[in-house]
């Protein structure tokens, strides 16, 4: 199990994530909804080890990760696909899928992208080509495939559908469930609160840096708050 106590973290003086509390269980898919600014993006860098928090706790799997460095985080088990992709330009597919797998022993390096390749077969046609020539929707799969190198048990991703055509978001929300079913916890922060929410076993709504409600996907989904706030209802 992955669990997050009273997290606060702060910029300065600004308090953007005031004492939340929310875990993940093995085999789970959760997701974190919640406006622009919310906080969600400054959970999910606190997690990966990039911010600092400055109380509260991060375990999984019985360990503590709070003090651990980003590269110990993702050799415990935890990746991310960070908000906005980040793909590296002027390195091909290939080259970004391989940086994704730095902790991977050489020799089973080639398994792994094969295992990748199947999820995306457009990565595999694209494999020679520069990441910043992709579209949108491709750069988001390298991304995420990026991120599977590392054989992640726990996957974090933070709005993978932020900015994509609508035939890219369907893909990627079938994908995270594809990834799910195949054995990857998943932790999934979007602003696109209905297809979040439809595909995960539970939620957590952030607000001002805090967690205002939890439920099941179906019971957020029902909410009256939820639908007027996040769902345009
Ligand atoms: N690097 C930063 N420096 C100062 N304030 C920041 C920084 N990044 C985010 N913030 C502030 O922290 C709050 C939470 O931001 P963020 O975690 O990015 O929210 P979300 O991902 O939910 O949109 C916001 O008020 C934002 O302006
Ligand atoms: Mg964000």
């Amino acid at each position: 199990m992955f669990e997050v106590t009273g997290l606060k973290v702060n910029y300065g003086a600004i308090q953007a994530v005031r004492g939340v509390d929310f875990n993940v269980q093995d085999g789970e898919i959760v997701t974190l909804i919640g406006s622009n600014g919310a906080g969600k993006s400054t959970i999910v860098k606190t997690i990966s080890g990039l911010l600092r928090p400055s109380a509260g706790n991060i375990v999984y799997d019985n360990r503590g990760l709070t003090h651990l460095s980003a590269s110990r985080i993702v050799g415990a088990g935890i990746a991310q696909v960070p908000e906005g992709r980040h793909v590296f330009a002027g390195l091909s597919t290939m080259e970004n899928l391989k940086m994704g797998a730095y902790l991977v022993p050489r020799n089973e390096q080639q398994d792994v992208l094969d295992n990748v390749f199947d999820q995306f077969p457009v990565l595999k046609e694209r494999r020679n080509q520069d990441a910043a020539t992709l579209s949108g929707g491709e750069q988001q799969m390298l991304a995420m495939g990026r991120a599977l190198m590392a054989r992640p048990k726990l996957l974090l991703l933070d709005e993978p559908s932020m900015g994509l055509a609508p035939i890219y978001i369907q893909k990627i929300f079938d994908m995270i469930k594809t990834i799910n079913s195949q054995g990857t916890t998943v932790l999934l922060i979007e602003q696109n609160a209905l297809q979040a929410l439809q595909i995960a076993n539970r939620g957590y709504v952030i607000a001002s840096g805090n967690v205002k409600l939890s439920g099941t996907g179906q019971d957020l989904l029902a909410d009256p708050a939820v639908q007027k706030a996040y769902l345009g209802g």
